[in-house]
């Protein structure tokens, strides 16, 4: 029998003891009423969090997942499930430590922990690994406590000896199961000591040899693409060393079975790290044939003095199981990333269509320019207008200016108002480019403060476009930055800030501390980054911010609780774009994903494309506008408001509906498609690209994802044409089934259409 077992219950403040005594009445109740409420709970798809007392198993069950896990009898967490949702009686048995496998691979190697400290003789990948100060580097950690508290999980451990104390944190999402996990590490010893090594969470597949391993890789103007090989003994580390997220790699795996090709079928387990800092996630295979991955800081270089009586957070590793592919554990990610973790969620609002500067003026902005570009961005329909880099300092390319946040004289006389002024009077909001955590060795407040960058005493600061990198960690350099960026924005109406970040780090000293505390900057600066940003969102609680790093370096779940949208690429070429935005959408829900029309050919490839496909390509996530207008036609603009018009009637579908990847650009394919469907089911939308067409082949039947079989959809192109058999209306199991053929032929050819749900059941 499952129960409650709350020892803290004491420590609760009396509102949080009257909801707790709720809490146990509603449980008790469960109890009596045995497993037909248990069921019903099940399908209203609430979580439940359970400690069965007699055989000490914890069971996390929420949407179509269970998460099982037990205390062993070295008193030490277990992994014991992860997977579909089982059923609400099934019972497991106390968790049992996997035995020494030869005098070589003791217990606490080969039994899958949830969290491990390094010491007796662990191989794997350690959690925590701590140095005291009399040199003893054993850590021993074992079950003390818990406490359930609605979705939450709180389990205390303990080292064996010291007064070392972890709560392991869980915390599941009712809707999709999605689990949150992280550690807190105090130090009740009477003296500092020195974490080494700290991870959020180890998530243990079920035991298995047939694994595949998806993850994202990238650079500049090539991010997000998407990696597969199948998990072999021994380790990969997908990490970043560069001091934020990095494109390198990003912080999210998705593992599922090497057979289950199809997009939407299988199981698939997946992650991904809420942290914009160094981090590593370590996939392994021991030599048990375990799997685990074991996600956090990055332990490369890492050291943080814990004082006698502090704590120490990780950030939050997510974690979630599909048994709809990898299709659907994208699926879910975005539903969980839109009702759960943006700001705003649930219900976050959709994102405006924006027109920017960038590729139009580079930095040659001034009053006149950027008001000319407003009026012809308005008369477009567009809602929001961004200005780019180059309005302050003196800045006239990247060689000058940052740092120095006072509105260029010479570019604007008067200040920005007169341009806020007339892009309010044409209807669109204001946005404005800032990159805060720099500075150009040429500029007045690198001058005045040399010492405030990163770098090592005496040892040259290595620059990366002219720049170099502010040290947020240090409280001087956090307030100098909320201060300029809150004085910004309560002198101007500003409704957006582009906030970008453009190189990573190098040299990371801090000077100004001692040298035992130095490598604390690879904590202290994202938390200061993340508090100004959620300083500056409740002082100014209408300005949207969107994530940009030289373009998609810094996306990851923990400046997505802080930020509306991201910029996943500098490189706007439309068909690269199909590739980058696939790999984004694996990870990240394409309502947040900025994606310009820009101008052809473009400066990327030279590649010249028709503006049509332009917009398509960027109609598949936040569409924005970022070509220079003034070298546009009277066509240009009317193709541009007819489609601008479109995507305004398919946006919410695109921002927040489900997305299938019909087919996919990854491999070289020669074509791909997208599908969205809403949330209500009313609309769905696809997208067609033909890369190049060869020997007169047709471009392949489109079979439609996720419409309801028994409905009626009327179709409709949005551009490009159908086939002329195709019918005005016809059932989702048509559509799916049958499937809908287009007309593309040629090299660089798209086409996109909806199909909206009539009402009236299908053959009637
Ligand atoms: C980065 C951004 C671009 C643009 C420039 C401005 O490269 O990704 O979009 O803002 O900086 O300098």
């Amino acid at each position: 029998m499952y129960e409650r077992h709350d020892p803290s219950f004491a420590s609760l403040s009396g509102k949080r003891q009257v909801r707790r005594i709720a809490q146990i009445c509603a449980f008790t109740l469960l109890v009596f009423l045995g497993l037909k409420t248990a069921t019903a709970r099940a399908e209203t798809g609430a979580a439940t969090i359970r400690f069965d007392v007699a055989t000490r198993v914890f069971r996390i069950d929420a949407a179509d997942t269970s998460y099982v896990f037990g205390v062993n009898e070295n008193q030490q967490l277990q992994s014991l499930y992860w997977g579909k949702r089982l059923g609400a009686n099934d019972s497991f048995p106390t968790a049992k430590a996997m035995p020494e496998s030869a005098a070589f691979d003791p217990p606490i190697t080969t039994t899958p922990h949830e969290f491990v400290g390094w010491g007796v003789g662990l191989y794997v990948e350690p959690d925590l690994k701590i140095t005291f100060p009399d040199g003893n580097r054993d850590l021993v950690l074992k079950y003390v406590s818990h406490r359930i508290d609605g979705n939450q999980l709180d389990i205390v451990m303990k080292d064996i000896s010291r007064e070392v104390y972890v709560t392991l944190q869980y915390q599941v999402d009712a809707e999709t199961g999605i689990l949150r996990r992280s550690a807190e590490i105090e130090n009740r010893t009477d003296a500092p000591f020195t974490i080494e090594q700290v991870e959020a969470a180890t998530w243990n597949l079920p035991r298995g040899t047939d694994y595949r391993l998806r993850y994202l890789t990238g650079r500049w103007a090539a991010e997000w693409n998407v990696q597969e090989q199948p998990v072999h003994p021994g380790k990969t580390v997908l990490e970043s060393r560069r001091g934020t997220t990095g494109a390198q790699n990003n912080p999210w795996f998705a593992i599922d079975h090497v057979g289950d090709s199809d997009q939407d079928s299988g199981e698939a387990w997946f992650g991904a790290l809420g942290w914009s800092g160094s981090w590593q996630l370590a996939v392994e295979q021991d030599q048990l044939q375990q799997v685990r991955v074991t996600g956090g800081f990055n332990p490369f270089d890492f050291g943080y003095r814990l004082q006698k009586g502090e704590h120490f957070q990780t950030p939050y590793f997510y974690g979630g199981y599909s048994s709809h592919g990898i299709g659907g554990a994208s699926r879910m990610m975005h539903r969980f990333e839109i009702d759960s973790l943006l700001p705003h969620a649930p219900t976050p609002k959709l994102r405006p269509v924006l027109y920017n500067s960038w590729e139009a003026t580079e930095f040659r902005v001034d009053e006149a320019g950027q008001m000319a570009l407003a009026e012809k961005a308005a008369s477009l329909g567009v809602e929001r207008f961004v200005m780019d880099d180059g309005w302050f300092g003196q800045r006239k390319d990247d060689h000058a200016g940052l740092g120095d946040w006072y509105v260029n004289p010479q570019k604007f006389p008067h200040g920005l108002k007169p341009l806020i002024d007339k892009v309010h009077s044409l209807g669109m909001d204001f946005g404005l480019w800032v990159e805060p955590e720099m500075v150009n060795p040429n500029s007045d407040l690198y001058r005045k403060h040399p010492d405030w960058v990163l770098n090592f005493s005496g040892r040259p600061r290595s620059e990366g476009r002219n720049q170099l990198v502010l040290n947020l960690a240090r409280p001087d350099v956090r307030a100098y930055v909320y201060g300029f960026l809150d004085k910004l924005l309560n002198e101007n109406d500003i409704a957006f800030l582009k906030w970008d970040y453009n190189r990573n780090w190098s040299e990371p000293g801090w000077p100004a501390v001692a040298p035992e505390d130095q490598k604390k900057v690879y904590v202290d600066f994202i938390r200061n980054l993340y508090s100004i940003l959620a300083e500056l969102r409740a002082k100014h609680p209408n300005v949207e911010i969107e994530s940009c790093s030289g373009g998609g370096s810094r996306v990851d779940l923990g400046i997505m609780k802080l930020t509306d949208e991201v910029w996943p690429s500098d490189n706007t070429d439309a068909y690269d774009r199909l590739l980058i935005q696939d790999g984004f959408t694996y990870a990240y829900t394409p309502g947040i994903m900025m994606a310009w029309v820009t101008d052809s050919p473009t400066w990327v490839n030279n590649r010249t494309l028709s503006l049509e496909y332009r917009f398509l390509s960027s109609m598949q996530g936040s569409l924005g506008i970022g070509a220079n207008l003034n070298k546009w036609t009277p066509d240009d603009f009317a193709t541009a408001k007819k489609m601008v018009a479109q995507y305004k009637s398919i946006r919410e579908t695109v921002q927040r509906g489900s997305l299938y990847r019909l087919i996919t650009p990854e491999n070289n394919s020669e074509q791909s498609v997208t599908e969205s469907v809403s949330r209500d089911g009313k609309q769905a939308v696809a997208f067609a690209f033909l890369h190049s067409s060869r020997e007169r082949y047709p471009f392949p039947r489109i079979y439609l994802r996720g419409l309801d079989a028994n409905a009626n959809y009327r179709i409709a192109p949005l551009d490009g044409k159908l086939a002329k058999d195709t019918p005005a209306s016809a059932s989702g199991a048509y559509w799916m089934h049958r499937g809908v053929d287009v007309e593309l032929r040629g090299d660089f050819q798209a086409a996109a259409f909806t199909l909206e749900r009539t009402g009236g059941a299908a053959g009637n």
